[in-house]
């Protein structure tokens, strides 16, 4: 199975990513998580991330797309992979074309921005695996640790109010076009359009997902 998990900030994309990857044994390729990661070994590509990511744009195009050859080139991938967050933009998604990288299902995750705002601001993170919490909505088991390595949780520096404001523009004018070129590419080939609400609870969202996925 090959998928693409689309949908602005804080719609729930790593948090059902977990859940899907678990259920199909496949990896989970985020590119927040892989610049994260970056960022936090202050590797060249990190250095260059950490400024674009606090201010909530995104990073160029020929830095993402290069980090994903290189990554779906692991053994791992060899049976299937799931890319969150990843394509971002047109010229994205055609360079992955362009490698004959085609995925077989597109899952569109919806959400309103004045649930965005609420979603992004009660998130917490463990950095080191991307796990993410929500204060009210997914606390962990002890407060302000992760559940697996009992490691400190912290909260994101790009969700902070101000950020997240530009973070929803930059999604509404460089990613949801996404939407209408895959759709038009799931008339035209095999390839499989879902579109869950994410507005509903976590199990719901992943029951709906199961589903969809199993059909
Ligand atoms: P990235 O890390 O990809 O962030 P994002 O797409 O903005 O998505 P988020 O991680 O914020 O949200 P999510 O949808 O995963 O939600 P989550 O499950 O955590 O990108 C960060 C930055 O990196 C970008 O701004 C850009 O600068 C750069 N970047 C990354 N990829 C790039 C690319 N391809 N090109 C260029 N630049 C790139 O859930 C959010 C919260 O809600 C959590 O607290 C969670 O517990 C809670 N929650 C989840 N589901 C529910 C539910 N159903 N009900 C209640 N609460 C819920």
């Amino acid at each position: 199975m090959k998928i693409i998990l689309l949908g602005p900030p804080g719609a729930g994309k790593g948090t059902q990513a977990e859940i899907i990857c678990k259920n199909f044994s496949i990896p989970h390729i985020s590119t927040g998580d892989m610049l994260r990661e970056a960022i936090a070994n202050e590797t060249a590509t990190g250095k260059l991330a950490k400024e674009i990511m606090d201010a909530g744009n995104l990073v160029s195009d020929d830095v993402i797309v290069s980090l994903v050859k290189d990554r779906i080139k692991e053994e791992d991938c060899k049976n299937g992979f799931l890319f969150d967050g990843f394509p971002r933009t047109i010229p994205q998604a055609d360079a992955l074309e362009n490698q004959e990288i085609f995925v077989n299902v597109v899952l569109e995750l919806t959400l309103k921005d004045e649930l965005i705002i609420n979603r992004m601001s009660g998130r917490r993170v463990h950095q080191p695996s991307g796990r993410s919490y929500h204060l009210e909505f997914n606390p962990p088991e002890k407060d302000g640790l992760d559940d697996v390595t009992g490691e400190p949780l912290i909260q994101r520096d790009d969700d902070k109010p101000e950020t997240v404001k530009n973070r929803l523009e930059v999604y509404w004018e460089q990613t949801n076009p996404l939407i209408v070129y895959y759709r038009s590419k799931s008339v035209q080939t095999d390839l499989k359009y879902i579109e869950i609400d994410g507005s509903k609870t976590m199990e719901k969202v992943s029951s709906q997902i199961h589903a969809a996925l199993e059909d």
